[in-house]
């Protein structure tokens, strides 16, 4: 079955595919029908997958390197390219990062310098109800902000945080992981490294400062920005099926979670897409 949109997830970008099996064979014209799709719609869904890891790494290996994520007492034991979002404890661990909380706005690994330009979330066991993800399409933020505020953002360049992130959302990280994520900068507007589109880099969770802009200008101009990529007109909201799969292009998209109830389980699995190294750094 050839692979084609079948909705489209809001009127400006994310679309569902059909003639996905991630468990199956993919040749290389479904992966080429994929990869288009996902430049253009930004985030696509495909239902009813398998969750199997080795599938999974595979289908995603179709799209670039694959990162191995910092959080390694998160990653899958037979496949350490898959991160476990989670709140189910075993042995009395906890499997999975994020737990069950609220998960602010965040690009993945926009703290890092080679950060990720996609990932694929699949859903597993999932709680009656709550635990939505969202997306926020920052390539259509940036275009419809006023013409003055795009010419303040023109070369600037934001602090990236992973520990803000982790004191507002997650755990504490081990000394190592800290090494490995320092604060980084980041051009606050990038250029998609396929498309050439600009998008807004930045987000609630992680950015903390503008460079070369003082305290309180920075300030209100990143409450404003945050403000503005999150109105509804920029934003989807998902509501996971059991075997849902959601592959974003992390380049021009950021997103966050709904918290739901910790009395219930639910597990994701995520692998996460690096860039080819000519196109590694964001510009
Ligand atoms: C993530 O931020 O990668 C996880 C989102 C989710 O748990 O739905």
């Amino acid at each position: 079955m050839a692979v084609s949109v079948t909705r489209r997830l809001t009127a400006t970008f994310g679309a569902e595919l059909s003639g996905i099996d991630i468990g199956g064979h993919a040749d290389a014209e479904a992966i080429q029908a994929v990869q288009s799709a996902w430049s253009e719609h930004k985030l696509l869904l495909f239902r009813e997958q398998s969750t199997d890891e080795a599938a999974l790494v595979d289908f995603s290996r179709k799209f670039g390197e694959l990162e191995i994520h910092v959080r390694t007492e998160y990653l899958s034991p037979d496949h350490p390219e898959i991160l476990y979002v989670s709140n189910i404890t075993r042995d009395g661990r906890r499997i999975g990062i994020l737990a069950d909380t609220e998960v602010g706005w965040h690009y993945d690994q926009i703290y890092l310098p080679r950060p990720a330009v996609g990932s694929l979330l699949c859903a597993v066991i999932l709680p009656p109800s709550g635990g939505n993800t969202e997306f926020a399409d920052m390539a259509a933020a940036y275009a419809a902000l006023p013409a003055d505020i795009k010419s303040t953002l023109a070369g600037k360049r934001a602090i990236q945080s992973y520990e803000a992130f982790n004191r507002a959302y997650s755990v504490p990280t081990s000394e190592e992981q800290k090494r490995r994520t320092p604060d980084i900068e980041q051009p606050l507007v990038r250029t998609h490294p396929v498309t050439g589109t600009r998008a807004l880099y930045l987000c609630p969770g992680m950015t903390t400062r503008i460079v070369g802009m003082d305290e309180r200008a920075s300030r209100e101009m990143l409450d404003f920005l945050f403000e503005w990529t999150v109105r509804p007109e920029f934003v989807y909201s998902h509501t996971w099926r059991q075997g849902d799969c959601l592959m974003w292009d992390n380049a021009c998209t950021m997103h966050r979670r709904d918290p739901f109830d910790q009395g219930h389980q639910r597990l994701m699995k995520r692998t996460t897409i690096l860039p080819s190294p000519d196109v590694a750094v964001p510009v």
